[in-house]
């Protein structure tokens, strides 16, 4: 073989080599949320940073067994991507044996819906699908007659009440009854969460801003007088 042939053969080798390795990588790039239809950033995280980062949990400060789970990153160390079976968040979460289930006790198990969405999402590969179009429904846009059961509760229960409900909810502060809610709006302490003014804490605490239309229709709420509807 002539040193030329060499050189060639070689290097079409590691031509092809460089494909087939670019063309396995490229399977597993991260999938979009228009593939797989779930929301990371509005859906799943929401899910887990409202029911494991609560205070002495899974946060950036307590890291309880060494994890936060406030960020995709410190999630995946819990996730089998495509095998949710071999996932120790989907594990735990699903567990029956009260010293393990995840929130433990007297938290209440993630809802039948918010478990099938985690494993729906982790058997899709777990991608960090954020930017998502869905994160205001186009319903919600300018609300007028707000419902607090139909619109306020489900935006709390998801984003906020798996650290504010129960016997010791987190700062105190329960937001899963229309009274307790109210105590909160009259202080000024709820929108000014919310919206992240100064002199108060921003809330969801270890996440990002609710979408706006959320915002919208929680203080739509408010103006028209934080009605028990
Ligand atoms: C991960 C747990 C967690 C989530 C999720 C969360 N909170 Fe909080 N919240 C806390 C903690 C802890 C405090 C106590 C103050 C602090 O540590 O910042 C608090 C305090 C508050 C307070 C009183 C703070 C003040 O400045 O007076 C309000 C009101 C509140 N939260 C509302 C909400 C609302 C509304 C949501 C959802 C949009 C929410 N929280 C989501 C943990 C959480």
């Amino acid at each position: 073989m002539s040193r030329i042939t060499f050189f060639v053969s070689l290097s079409s080798l590691l031509f092809g080599l460089g494909i087939y390795f670019s063309s396995c990588s490229s399977d597993q790039l991260p999938a979009s949320y228009d593939e797989i239809g779930i929301c990371f950033e509005t859906e799943i995280l929401p899910i887990i940073i409202s029911n494991c980062t609560q205070g002495g949990c899974h946060n950036p400060i307590d890291r309880a067994e060494g994890l936060d789970y406030s960020t995709y990153n410190g999630i995946m160390e819990s996730v089998k991507p495509f095998n949710a079976n071999k996932s120790e968040l989907y594990e735990y979460i699903i567990s029956t044996d009260p010293a393990e289930r995840m929130p433990l006790p007297p938290y209440d198990p993630l809802s039948i819906e918010e478990i099938a969405l985690i494993k729906d999402w982790i058997e899709k590969g777990a991608p960090e699908t954020i930017d998502c179009q869905s994160a205001c429904d186009s319903t919600l846009i300018n609300p007028v007659n707000v419902s607090f059961q139909n619109q306020v509760l489900p935006i709390l229960d998801a984003k906020c009440n798996g650290c504010h409900s129960g016997p010791s909810p987190d700062g105190g502060i329960d937001q899963s009854t229309w009274s307790a809610v109210k105590a909160t709006v009259n202080d000024g302490s709820f929108l000014g969460c919310i919206k992240h003014e100064g002199g108060f804490s921003p809330m969801p605490k270890f996440a990002s801003k609710l979408p706006s239309c959320e915002i919208d229709v929680i203080e739509t709420w408010v103006n028209e007088g934080a009605l028990d509807n």
